[in-house]
């Protein structure tokens, strides 16, 4: 039987040590000094631990930095649209290619040992204008690559231990994992589904004609950081499990948290989680209105656009492109311009914000925008963390 997906780059990544080597490393790691890196750097040494970031087998070396930036592939050509990245402040400026230094979080803990390849001084103004097409400090992702200390350290990672997951331990897959899962259930066809939203109808829409075409449905929530107004992970969690349990077919869903951070970089954010969800066992990928984007920053289909930039077999996965989705008044159920020949006014549309507003005050969202039991997920988790009074 023919299965999913050839990892990106064509071998599924592997750098967490264990057994021996394991043993060995966190001895030799005691006498090698120490750098303390934060929940998105860790974050990202575990993406790249497991392989979700295959063909990375750590941060990006200047050489392949500069090619992702100016290209959109590494140094070798392999499609790669975001930069990986460790940032480091001036003291490290001087460490020497092959040096040693293991990556401490901010808990005392060791996670891993890089090995400098190479120690650059990236420009930031360059990158910005590049991967998120714009330098403005109000984007999200320009924001925190402005935060960031000024140096960037390259080079292989040997990962010690993953990050406890900070919840839903019981949804956190491997890619070897999801592979052999969808193995199992004999899926041929996975469509991939990335959020850092809670599911409303418009998402269940694409989703639902995809599974029309493929054999599963793979929900693969990003978890790691997100800016401070969207919906904490937490709540976004239980709102996905009430959802698939009242509305999904249960042998054709897969729910798997995904544990990167966000980055909000749109159109090429967009090809970054085509890739990892190629590394994950998925043959297909969503990619609806304004994909990870934030703000007006892209056009509505720039994320679709991006991908005429590569060959098929380059990116070795099929993109399912959907249209800005809404439920039709008129139509009495969910379409796009595509399918419905109704005007605007017919149309009901709200913005994520407004949602969340509404949320936050305790009102219901129309049942044609939120299904009622992920609307009462949300209502009690964001008045919980946020009383309306506040
Ligand atoms: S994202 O930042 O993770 O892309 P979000 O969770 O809102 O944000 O979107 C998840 C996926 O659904 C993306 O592919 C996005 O393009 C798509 N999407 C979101 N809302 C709509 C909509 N109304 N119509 C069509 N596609 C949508």
């Amino acid at each position: 039987m023919r299965y999913a997906n050839q990892p990106h780059g064509g071998v599924l990544v592997n750098r967490l040590l264990s057994g021996e080597a394991l043993t060995e490393a966190n001895q030799k790691a005691q006498a090698l000094p120490a750098i303390t890196v934060d929940q998105w750097v860790l974050s990202d040494i575990d993406c790249i631990a497991v392989g979700a970031f295959s063909p990375l087998t750590g941060f990006l070396n200047e050489q392949d930095y500069r090619a992702v930036v100016e290209t959109m592939r590494l140094a070798d050509g392999t499609v790669w649209t975001i930069p990986v990245t460790l940032a480091v402040d001036e003291r490290y400026a001087n460490l020497k290619p092959g040096t040693k230094v293991r990556l401490r979080g901010e808990d005392g803990l060791d996670y891993a040992i890089l090995t400098v390849e190479s120690v650059y001084r990236p420009d930031k103004q360059k990158e910005a204008l590049h991967v998120y097409r714009t330098d403005d400090e109000a984007h999200p992702g320009v924001k925190k690559l402005f935060e960031r200390p000024p140096i960037y350290l390259g080079g292989p990672v040997d990962v010690l231990r993953r990050p406890a997951p900070q919840l839903f331990p019981e949804y956190y897959f491997t890619p070897a994992e999801t592979r052999e899962i969808f193995r199992q259930r004999g899926w041929r066809t996975v469509v991939g589904f990335q959020t850092r939203n809670p599911i409303h109808r418009a998402h269940e829409y694409i989703q639902k004609a995809a599974l029309e075409v493929v054999d599963g449905l793979f929900l693969n929530p990003l978890v790691g950081q997100t800016k401070s107004d969207d919906v904490p992970a937490q709540i976004r969690m239980e709102s996905y499990l009430v959802l698939l349990e009242n509305y999904y077919p249960q042998d054709r869903v897969f729910l798997g948290a995904f544990p990167a951070a966000m980055r909000y970089a749109g159109p090429r954010e967009a090809v970054f989680h085509a890739m990892v969800r190629k590394n994950y066992g998925c043959t297909h990928f969503i990619v609806g209105r304004d994909h990870a984007g934030v703000g007006d920053y892209y056009g509505t289909y720039d994320a679709q656009h991006i991908f005429s930039e590569f060959s098929k077999e380059e990116l070795g996965i099929e993109l399912f492109f959907f249209e800005h989705s809404f439920y039709c008044q008129k139509c009495g159920g969910m379409a796009t311009s595509k399918t419905c020949p109704h005007d605007k006014e017919d149309h009901l549309t709200l913005s994520g914000t407004k949602v969340r507003s509404m949320l936050r005050e305790g009102q219901t969202p129309p049942p044609e925008f939120t299904r009622p039991e992920v609307a009462r997920v949300l209502i009690r988790g964001l008045s919980q963390k946020m009383p309306v009074s506040s």
